[in-house]
């Protein structure tokens, strides 16, 4: 038995010894039969020589015997495994197959058009406000003069929380929590999310963006409104654009204008515009004189001050700009189409 362990442990080492010496596949391919090979491996004749063992020896050198054939052939298989991988992996590797992509996300094209809009208006001097998404019916109507049961207010279609509470129809109750806190002169624009009860289609979404503007100070006429909202459609559009006041109504002011520029899909030149249709302009914003009631509202003296303030739908008129038949493609999430803006 002793004499049998000694042969094993001296085919161990022998082995270890070769291993080491092993750099190529076929050197150890050779090894591998050298110890493995049913006829004339090491190994094979080590069982062999089992049966020149007695009775009572063989289960423990049997033992001894596998377990160091185990240990070969894991040596062995390992290596395999290490001279193989490269060839292997390229041999079924699809080289057809288009790369994987990273999916960069990018500045949506509303955010982007907005920061574009508050550059204008910060150029002329104007700071930035923001207000709640949930207002009460005070600042979302009645502050704005529309009184309790008012038809006007049927105009916003509204999404009510509760009897009070509601998802805000528009940004001009922001115009009232800063002329609560802040006494004139007052040049802000307000840029938000305003939500109304709106079927989706292709000009209307229940969740928009827009953005009010509010000028308030001793002397200001209505042509301190035209010459603004004239710079700020050059600046946005071009020069050429074409636009026009028509007299309108809101609550808020008096008198009251919405604005029209010509249509920047068909140049109003085509009758069958599916933007204009067919008419050559396209309603931009709504505008007017702050109703002297919603200065009292707040406590300003409308024997002292005069304003203006506008409102203009930021995804409206985005698609305007970008030329975009559909306002719900803003939401449908496709990178393909949010990258365009991006990479202009
Ligand atoms: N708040 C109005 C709307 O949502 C727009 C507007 C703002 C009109 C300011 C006049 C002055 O339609």
């Amino acid at each position: 038995m002793k004499d049998f362990k000694d042969k094993i442990d001296n085919c161990k080492k022998d082995f270890d010894r070769a291993f080491r010496q092993i750099k190529d596949e076929k050197s150890l391919q050779e090894l591998r039969n050298l110890y493995l090979s049913r006829k004339r491996g090491s190994l094979t004749l080590l069982f062999k020589d089992l049966t020149t063992l007695k009775p009572e020896e063989m289960p423990a050198a049997g033992r001894m015997v596998n377990s160091l054939k185990n240990y070969i052939q894991n040596k062995i298989q390992t290596l395999k495994g290490k001279f193989e991988a490269p060839e292997k992996v390229i041999k079924e590797m699809d080289l057809t197959l288009p790369g994987r992509k990273k999916y960069w996300g990018a500045p949506h094209p509303v955010h982007l058009f907005q920061e574009e809009i508050e550059n204008i208006f910060i150029s002329m001097g104007y700071s930035i406000e923001e207000g709640p998404e949930i207002e009460t019916d005070y600042y979302n109507f009645e502050a704005l003069n529309f009184p309790p049961h008012h038809p006007a207010r049927d105009d916003w279609d509204t999404l009510y929380l509760t009897d009070n509470l509601l998802l805000r129809t528009h940004t001009s109750p922001v115009q009232i929590r800063v002329m609560e806190k802040h006494k004139p002169p007052i040049k802000i624009i307000i840029p938000g999310k305003v939500f109304r009860r709106e079927t989706l289609d292709p000009t209307h979404l229940p969740m928009f963006y827009q953005l009010e503007g509010l000028v308030v100070d001793k002397g200001i006429t209505f042509a301190h409104l035209k010459g603004t909202l004239e710079f700020f459609l050059k600046s946005l559009f071009s020069e050429k654009i074409k636009m026009r006041f028509r007299p309108a109504f809101f609550p808020f002011t008096e008198p009251s204008a919405e604005v029209d520029i010509g249509c920047t899909v068909c140049g109003s030149k085509d009758e069958a515009c599916r933007v204009c249709g067919g008419g050559g302009w396209i309603e931009i914003l709504g505008s007017g004189m702050v109703d002297p009631q919603v200065l009292k509202n707040v406590n300003i003296d409308p024997e002292a001050y005069t304003g203006f303030a506008f409102g203009l739908g930021i995804d409206r008129t985005a698609m305007f700009a970008y030329r975009i038949s559909d306002m719900r493609y803003f939401y449908e999430n496709d990178l393909k189409f949010i990258h365009q803006f991006f990479l202009k």
